[in-house]
């Protein structure tokens, strides 16, 4: 037997093909029910960690904020709300249905001080020294060049200004861990199906996770880039990291 007789008899795990087409088509077509599948697949969680995040950010009065692969607005929105009542939040996400949904969340509560704009994290359409924070909230494992994106962040942040990144860990205590990869990787797929119809985004989302970055090295990536001091926090037991980092004054 060849080969590649053995490995096409093997289980297909979903593509983790990051063509930008590839990755904005998938959210375009789970974007109708994204919000609702973050508050019941996360357990009610995420808007925490993305109220964790924005505090991380220790916003300037009259702050301007970039949101980097905001989708549906929720971390954009959730940097408005601060009580240090941010002047500008942008947002920036390639997917044209998930913007519209955010668009929509931001008629209906009337915020004003937030914009959405359709752009790529490779290439943001901001000037460089333009912003005070960047935030990603479970996006960054999803472009397709990384460390791209992160320098991108670095070209338009203000010095002094931070970098707050959410993104999906798996714990390490033994017994959390396996009961939360039996979770993550068999249960929330199945229910993500059913509720999207979409028969890969919520098989793709654990495989992404697990073929991402580690910790240590993301943390390397923030570092090389040029943020200093970084600072990685475990969030619910290590279900979510959230990595800091600050752009020097001095260069
Ligand atoms: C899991 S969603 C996260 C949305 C939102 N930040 C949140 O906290 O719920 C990931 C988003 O990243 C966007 N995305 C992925 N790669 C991107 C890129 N290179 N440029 C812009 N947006 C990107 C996707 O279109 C999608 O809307």
């Amino acid at each position: 037997m060849t080969a590649d007789a053995v490995s096409s008899s093997e289980p297909r795990g979903p593509s983790l093909d990051k063509d930008p087409r590839r990755i904005a088509g998938m959210f375009d077509a789970i974007a109708h029910r994204y919000d609702r599948l973050n508050r019941l697949l996360s357990l009610g969680l995420d808007r925490r960690w993305r109220r964790q995040a924005i505090d991380a950010l220790d916003l300037p009065p009259d702050a301007r904020v970039l949101d980097v692969c905001t989708g549906t607005a929720d971390l954009a929105i959730a940097a408005a709300g601060h009580p240090s009542r941010p002047r500008a939040v942008l947002g920036v996400d390639f997917a044209a249905e998930m913007l519209a949904l955010g668009h929509g969340k931001l008629a209906a509560a009337g915020l004003s001080s937030v914009e959405l704009a359709r752009g790529d994290a490779c290439r943001l359409p901001c000037q460089p020294a333009s912003v005070d924070a960047v935030t990603v909230g479970f996006g960054i494992r999803n472009v397709s060049d990384t460390p791209a994106a992160i320098a991108e962040m670095f070209r338009v942040l203000k010095p002094g200004g931070r970098v707050a990144i959410l993104e999906f860990g798996e714990p390490s205590l033994p017994l959390l861990r396996s009961i939360y990869l039996w979770y993550f990787r068999r249960v929330l797929p199945r229910i993500g199906r059913l509720l999207s119809k979409h028969t890969e985004a919520y098989a793709y989302l654990p495989a992404s996770v697990s073929a991402f970055l580690t910790p240590d090295a993301f943390t390397a990536l923030l570092r090389v880039t040029g943020f200093r001091p970084v600072s990685v926090d475990r969030l619910t037991f290590g279900v979510v990291y959230l990595y800091v980092g600050r752009k020097p004054t001095e260069s």
